[in-house]
This record gives C-alpha cells, structure tokens and sequence, in this order.
C-alpha cells in the first residue's frame, strides 16, 4: 500500500481497514515507472495560523502523463457517432430530472419553519458515526471541479473549448451539471439538520478542491473510464447504504435522498461500463492490459487527499467508519472487481497477445487474493482507537 511507505502518513486505523485501498501491495507488482513523492504535510497541529497560503497535496505519485500512444486517439475519434447513440441517451433532459428542493423544506412557503423542526427532529435519531459517514461522502460529491477536470486531462475526449459540440465534451458536461446535485442535496440536508459543524465541514471541501486527486489515470481514457466505471459503482453501493441505514434510523427523507442519488451513480455506471465495454470489442488487449494496470496501482478514491485543518489521517478516520458502518467495505472493493470482470466478460477474451492474457489472469485472479488478504487483515485487527471528529464538535467515534 502506497501510504505505508511513509511513516508520517500512516495512521493506526490503516491497519485495521484499508477499503479505499486494499491491503493488495503483495498481489502484483507494482509499476517501476511509479514511486512515491515525499510527503508534503506530516504534522497534525491545526494550520489555521499557517504562513502558507495553501496547503499542499498530502502525498501524490509521480506524474505519469500521456501513457496512450498517439494513434490510438483515432479510436475515440472513430468513436463519435457510437457514443452520441449510446452513451448520451444515458443523461436525463433537465426538465426529468430531480432537484436538491424537491427533497427539502420549501424557503418560500409558510410552513417552512415547521418543516425544518420536523427535519431536525427526525435527525435527532440518528447516530454521530452514521452523520461522520454522510458528511464524508457530501464533501466527496461536493469536490465536483476536480472530477471534471480530471476527466478534461483525458487525451482524445476532453471538453477541448469548453463548450465543444463532441459527444464525449457533451457528456462530461451534463454528467457535472446531473453530479453537482448530489453535494447540493447532502450539503443542504446536513446544513438544515444541525448536527454537524458546517465550517469545519466548508473548509474540508476547499481543502480537498484546492488539493485534487491523483487517481493516477495519466491522461488515457482506457485508465480513466475503467477508473470513473469503478467509482460510479463504489458511490452507487456507497450511497445506497447510507439510504438503507437511514431507513433503519427511521429517517425516510434522507433514506429517500440517497436513494435518489444512489440510482443517478447507477445511471453514470452504465454509461461508463459501456464505454468500456465498447474498447473491449475494439481493442481487447489494450483494454485488458489498461484494467490490470489500474487495479496494480489500485483505485484511489476521488477524496483520498481530505483534510480539514486538523486530522491529519482524515480520509482514513472516516474509512474507518464507513468500513464499521458498513456503508462501504474492503469488501465492496473485491466485489466492483469482480462484478467488472464479469460485466465486460474478461474471462471469456479470446486471442489475446501474451501481454493481453497475462493481464487478463491477473484481474480474474484478483477479487479472491483481496479478499483472503482483507479476511487476514480483519483476523489480525485490533480493536480501534476512539479519535475526535472536528465535522461532529470534536465529539469521539470508535474507528
Ligand atoms: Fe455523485
Ligand atoms: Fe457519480
């Protein structure tokens, strides 16, 4: 695990869970091309009063741009008119679709204040771990501008103006415009339930915006297709949990919420799985060889680099959590794996080149190895330390 390889970063709820990355260091080897850049941050002190303007990226990798051979841009190119058929149909037109308000107490009616009681009241029942869980996954969704800047670093399908009339421009434009409504929804939610320290919350998201992501997809759609294929499907199952323990907390709106947002995630995880399926018929090897390469480095999640002034291990306190809720596990990661393989039917690629069936063996041979590796590491875990929450008051949750 990439992490581990600095002391400074490596927090004692690593050990215990570790679903963002799994414990797979062991598995493959990894790239030569890639090593780890020092860390940039390494104390835990509040940097409120800090002379530097901005924090930098706690840990990035070295910088692999440009990795798909030029010619190959032709096959996105070529790709035009499949994707305005198939892949557009998978947005919503505006007027179908859900806004944040339909969801909320309506500001301009008189039973506003009334509304908002009964939203606090509802919120009452339910637990702090289940809220460091929610404000988690809102801060991901509201780091909005990196994922489409980074899906704008992609070689052959990038919005090159702006406004380009491409379908790939098209979708990575509508596809923003449908996700931005995921933060607006949960921020506005969690704003009104007053259970949880705004500010805090407020200035983890401009940390994590000016920080970015580093997901290591090197400007090659191959890697950044496989990567957005298995993060729709991470927030689909993510987002569905929190509707599900919801519900059990008795709290239908925000069961309702998640559940809304957990159907749009499914929705971008077709679109996203059929790009890629579409690559595995035009080029089965270069595809394959992309799949294995992305699961060797490992799927960073898009919030990795969380922070709020405060915890330095931020993003793996609250994986911590959200592996104990449930909400999402190592085991979901072997599982998007797996389901992966089988929705692009990676076992059954004929005729592969040597490189194309070596990669092919490793991604059908992995969700078992990361599975008995994360049983092992459940085996040997011990019990977690209880640590402060700036996004609850600083109040303790058990890790
Ligand atoms: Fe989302
Ligand atoms: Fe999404």
């Amino acid at each position: 695990m990439a992490l581990k390889l600095n002391p400074h970063v490596v927090s004692p709820s690593r050990k215990l869970t570790s679903f963002a990355m799994p414990p797979v260091a062991n598995v493959g080897l990894r790239s030569p091309r890639f090593f780890m850049a020092s860390t940039l941050r390494s104390d835990s002190r509040e940097v409120g009063n800090s002379k530097k303007p901005f924090m930098p990226p706690r840990e990035v990798h070295v910088q692999v741009t440009h990795s798909m051979p030029p010619q190959k841009i032709e096959i996105f190119k070529s790709m035009d008119n499949w994707a305005e058929k198939n892949i557009l149909v998978h947005l919503k037109p505006v007027e179908k679709c859900w806004q944040a308000q339909d969801f909320l107490p309506d500001p301009a009616s008189d039973g506003f204040e009334e509304q908002v009681r009964e939203l606090r009241e509802r919120a009452k029942e339910i637990p702090d771990d289940y809220f460091v869980v929610l404000v988690g996954d809102m801060v991901t969704e509201e780091a909005l501008p990196t994922y489409q800047t980074m899906l704008n670093t992609l070689d052959g399908v990038r919005d090159e103006t702006g406004a380009s009339l491409t379908p790939w421009a098209i979708w990575t434009r509508a596809w923003t415009a449908e996700e931005n409504r995921h933060g607006d929804l949960l921020n506005k939610y969690l704003y009104l339930c007053g259970r949880v320290d705004m500010r805090q919350i407020e200035k983890t998201i401009q940390y994590l915006i000016g920080s970015g992501m580093d997901p290591r997809t090197e400007n090659n759609p191959y890697l950044g297709f496989i990567y957005t294929s298995f993060q729709e499907r991470a927030t689909f199952i993510s987002h569905g949990n929190t509707a599900r323990l919801a519900k059990e907390h008795g709290e239908m709106k925000l069961a309702q919420i998640c559940g809304t947002i957990a159907s749009d995630e499914k929705r971008h995880e077709t679109a996203y799985t059929k790009i890629v399926e579409k690559l595995f018929e035009i080029d089965p090897n270069g595809t394959v060889s992309a799949f294995a390469d992305m699961m060797r480095k490992k799927i960073s999640m898009p919030a990795h680099l969380m922070f709020d002034g405060r915890d330095d291990n931020l993003f793996e306190h609250f994986s911590a959590v959200a592996q104990r809720l449930g909400v999402y596990t190592a085991k979901d990661y072997a599982d998007i794996l797996e389901f992966l393989v089988g929705r692009w039917k990676v076992e059954e690629l004929t005729g592969l080149s040597a490189e194309g069936r070596k990669a092919q063996d490793y991604v059908c041979t992995l969700p078992p190895r990361i599975r008995r590796l994360e049983e092992r590491a459940q085996g040997r875990a011990k019990e977690g330390p209880t640590i402060p929450f700036s996004w609850i008051f600083d109040r303790k949750l058990k890790l």
